[in-house]
């Protein structure tokens, strides 16, 4: 399918990250075996130290580092955060374990471009140690989710999912690694929906994919390959 964004060419996303950057890696791999068709114009953490930055350094990326702590408060880091991303002209902005809660004004100059993966079935879990709380209230299934970003934290409208199942015995350690493996299968495939056209969150809000009102949903099943059942 041709792309057809403004730049003319690949996508130009910029990433966020806080931390290991285990997705981050995902979507680098993904990029170079061809699966994914995007330009990652740059990687942007909140910490100096996060993981994540050698590994965009390794694939020859553009880092940068915006310090929470050298703001004052959160609308001169995200404004401040906004410029370094601004500087890159992302088409989309991708949140890979990105640990700051945004403003509203930030949140909204990227409406319909911003992507967030949050380790839970949203609704259920917003927030932080989803895996522990699934633990807690003994569900069944857990998963990973992959959503637009808006003003609600976590609340934004759900693209794609991925459920895991919970086996007896799990930590919250055990549940996290498996999820997160499958977090790496689902957000370059999302990723590369929105990169091909695919996929838009309207102006109501609602979800588009291939032209169709998204009304619950995508779910990635099965280990191996790239299963998707929307609808
Ligand atoms: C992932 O579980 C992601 O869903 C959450 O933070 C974690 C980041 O892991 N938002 P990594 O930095 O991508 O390894």
């Amino acid at each position: 399918m041709p792309t057809d964004h403004a730049s003319g060419g690949r996508l130009r996303v910029v990433i966020l990250i806080s931390g290991n950057g285990s997705n981050l890696q995902a979507i680098i791999d993904a990029v170079a075996d061809h699966r994914l068709h995007v330009q990652i114009a740059a990687v942007i953490s909140n910490r100096a130290d996060a993981g994540g930055l050698e590994r965009a350094r390794r694939a020859g990326l553009h880092t940068a580092v915006v310090d929470h702590r050298s703001h004052p408060d959160r609308a001169s880091f995200d404004g401040a955060l906004r410029e370094a991303i601004d500087a890159h002209r992302p088409e989309l902005v991708v949140l890979a374990g990105f640990m700051r809660i945004l403003t509203g004004p930030f949140v909204d100059h990227y409406r319909g471009r911003m992507l967030n993966i949050h380790p839970s079935l949203l609704p259920q879990f917003r927030g932080l140690d989803t895996h522990a709380r699934a633990l807690a209230a003994g569900v069944e299934e857990h998963g990973a989710s992959v959503h637009f970003v808006t003003s609600e934290l976590d609340g934004g409208p759900v693209v794609a999912q991925v459920r895991v199942p919970v086996e007896s015995g799990d930590t919250a350690q055990d549940l996290a690694a498996r999820v997160l493996e499958q977090e790496h299968r689902l957000y370059p495939l999302v990723i590369e929906w929105f990169a091909q056209n695919r996929l838009q969150l309207r102006n109501d809000g609602k979800l588009s994919l291939d032209g169709r009102e998204l009304r619950v949903p995508c779910r990635l099943q099965g280990d191996s390959g790239e299963i998707i059942q929307c609808g």
